[in-house]
């Protein structure tokens, strides 16, 4: 705020304050002027229901100078007016940094003490998990799902099987640096609908879901060629690029004909976002731990 800033604050502010209080006096003094015409105001309901002039009872008023006097006190004692600080001496900043302190000195020892356990260790430990599921429930559950089952899109971290490797080292980079899991679309290379419809097939029948027919079988040598690089020749997947296993009953997107066929026509583009520079490398490793034991 610039000096005339502040000052056009302060004057408004102190003006506002007198011509309140002026306000409450004048309308104290309003009231009958004992002559019976001039004490109604001249409204008139229903034939005989008149206003009176009356003035507003003494405790009403009392209620208001009490208010007024509450703010001057608060605005002597916090920042209010301009660019006065306040004679307690408070500040946003400040108090923000004293808790920020506050919290460092009560959890650093903690922390400390994690940092000290091994990786297993710590995912068994109840007192890091009860901390990494609080943490999960603040920071992931908007994408991972409050049970961190997921969602079509959103990989359900319980169940074992990963993405992008289920190390320590493979989680901690997944939230520290997040992944990008990106596959280009199909259908153009493929050449026809009906080359689409096979390769459906043939990704279906890896996992078992229906027979590997003629139909099907058609579609493998293109596996071989567009689809191994990533997948591998066998379709288990390839954890260093993100390319998921489709031999498994764990899907990413979903198994149905559209699902698939919704892959290899538009392409993917998974997101998981970067958190590692506002969580640090404690709260980091605290939820790595927290997500590991979810798949034990
Ligand atoms: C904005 C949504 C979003 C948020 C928030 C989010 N994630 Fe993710 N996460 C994803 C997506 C999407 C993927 C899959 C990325 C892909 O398709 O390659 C993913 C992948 C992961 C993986 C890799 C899973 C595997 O199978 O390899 C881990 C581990 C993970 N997230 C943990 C977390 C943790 C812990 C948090 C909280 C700090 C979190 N995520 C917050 C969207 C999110
Ligand atoms: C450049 C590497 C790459 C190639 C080549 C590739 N994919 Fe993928 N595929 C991926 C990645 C990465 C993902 C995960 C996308 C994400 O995380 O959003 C994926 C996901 C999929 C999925 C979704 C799996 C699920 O769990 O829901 C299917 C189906 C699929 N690919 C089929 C194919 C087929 C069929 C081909 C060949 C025509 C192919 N892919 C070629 C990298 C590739």
């Amino acid at each position: 705020m610039t000096a005339f800033w502040a000052w056009f604050v302060a004057i408004g502010t102190i003006v506002f304050v007198i011509w309140c209080v002026w306000l409450v006096s004048w309308s104290a003094k309003q009231g009958p002027q004992g002559k019976e015409d001039e004490d109604l105001v001249g409204h008139k309901w229903d034939g005989d229901l008149e206003e009176w002039n009356n003035p507003a009872p003494k405790w009403w008023l009392y209620l208001y100078f009490i208010t007024i006097a509450w703010g001057i006190g608060y605005m002597i004692a916090y920042p209010g007016i301009g660019a006065f600080e306040g004679v307690l001496g408070w500040s946003q900043e400040g108090q923000y940094e004293e808790e920020m302190a506050n919290a460092q000195a009560r959890y650093a020892p903690i922390y400390e003490g994690f940092a000290a356990m091994g990786f297993e260790a710590l995912a068994e430990d109840p007192e890091a998990l009860a901390l990494g599921g609080s943490l999960f429930a603040s920071y992931c559950t908007t994408c991972h799902g409050s049970d961190a089952r997921g969602a079509p899109g959103y990989p359900n971290l319980t169940d074992g099987d990963w993405q992008w490797g289920g190390t320590e080292q493979d989680i901690i980079t997944s939230i520290t640096n997040g992944r990008i899991g990106i596959m280009t679309p199909w259908a153009q290379v493929l050449g026809s609908d009906e080359a689409v419809d096979n390769m459906v097939r043939y990704v279906q029948s890896l996992s078992g879901i229906v027979e590997a027919d003629e139909a099907a079988m058609s579609a493998q040598p293109q596996f071989t060629t567009l689809c191994a690089a990533c997948h591998t020749p066998a379709g288990t997947g390839n954890p260093l690029l993100g390319a998921p296993n489709l031999t498994d009953d764990i899907w990413l997107y979903g198994s149905s004909d559209e699902a698939i066929r919704n892959a290899i026509v538009n392409g993917l583009q998974g997101e998981m976002p970067a958190h590692g520079e506002f969580l640090g490398e404690n709260r980091t490793r605290i939820l790595a731990a927290y997500v590991y034991s979810l798949s034990q």
